[in-house]
């Protein structure tokens, strides 16, 4: 089975075709048309170790939607929490034959393990400071429906760098697709190998900012700082929070994003995250319902006897 591990390793054109695939969803999910029940007869886990209300709501809505069997297994009410090791959840999920598994763990490499222990495709809905592909094939679409394209533009990722698998993921993705991509953050939270990732690297973010035309804001993972460095919020906010000021810096029209969850006044000012001429965090959301559908379609067309992702 093919999995969607991460970004890393695809093609321009694989990225290309799961965004072209996700189109048709988009159009589909605003007019409310009957149901594409193409996934009827499929199981679909979702199977999520960390805490999610985005990911884990829309890949449940996209394979309802597609007429999938939607199961959730939150980790919190689990076996896990008896001391049942990942390895053995995997291989129980697998014995009642998913077709497809969605997994978001804290550990990175979770997910890959999990691939290799059961008999379908799996889906990465984050692991750890890893990657988040399916967030950045959803901020991918967002971007390239609302500029147009994706090559060539000049986009700033700002925040917690080293603990984000956004970040990781969304400079695979659009580096891949040759956009222009600048990354923002103190020293104390940015990636060692960053200099290999063909991205430039910033500390300062006014002068990351100038002439970007997309502005991709990140949280503070201080779950993931474990005793480390955590900055005042105070003094984050003065360095590396986007302001309406400080946006002015940025070309003119500067599409604003942001995964999500926000802290607000924190990494963005609500005016800015709420200025929906500017902002595209909620479109966001909406993308990530029909990144998931074509993915989970593209992914099980083989466990449906319907030629695979090649
Ligand atoms: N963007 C994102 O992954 O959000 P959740 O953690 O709510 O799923």
């Amino acid at each position: 089975h093919r999995h969607l591990t991460g970004i890393e390793g695809l093609q321009p054109h694989e990225i290309l075709f799961l965004l072209d695939e996700a189109e048709q969803w988009v159009e589909a999910n605003r007019s409310r048309a009957p149901g594409d029940r193409r996934l009827d007869g499929i199981t679909q886990i979702n199977a999520f170790f960390e805490n999610s209300t985005r990911t884990l709501l829309s890949f449940e809505i996209a394979g309802k939607r597609l007429g999938a069997d939607v199961v959730n297994m939150h980790a919190a009410q689990s076996s896990v929490k008896k001391g049942e090791t990942l390895i053995d959840t995997a291989v129980t999920l697998n014995a009642m034959r998913a077709d497809v598994i969605v997994i978001r763990h804290s550990a990175s490499g979770a997910v890959k393990l999990i691939a290799g222990k059961v008999d379908c495709p799996v889906l990465n809905a984050g692991d750890g400071w890893h990657e988040h592909p399916t967030q950045a094939l959803l901020d991918a679409l967002t971007i390239r429906r609302r500029t147009g394209a994706i090559a060539h533009r000049k986009v700033v990722i700002c925040g917690d760098i080293l603990h984000s698998r956004v970040a990781r993921s969304n400079i695979l993705a659009l580096t891949t697709l040759a956009a222009e991509v600048r990354v923002v953050a103190p020293s104390t939270l940015m990636p060692a190998e960053i200099e290999r990732m063909g991205v430039t690297p910033f500390t300062d973010f006014d002068a990351a900012l100038e002439g970007a035309e997309v502005v991709m804001m990140l949280r503070l993972q201080n779950e993931r700082m474990n005793g480390g460095f955590i900055p005042s919020t105070r003094e984050y906010h003065m360095r590396y929070g986007l302001t309406s000021e400080r946006l002015k810096r940025a070309a003119p029209g500067a599409l604003v994003m942001h995964p999500g969850p926000m802290n607000r006044g924190v990494e963005i000012t609500s005016e800015v995250a709420d200025d929906l001429e500017r902002s595209a965090i909620t479109e966001q959301v909406e993308m990530g319902v029909a990144v998931r559908m074509a993915c989970l379609d593209v992914l099980t067309r083989r466990s449906l006897g319907v030629e695979g992702w090649a």
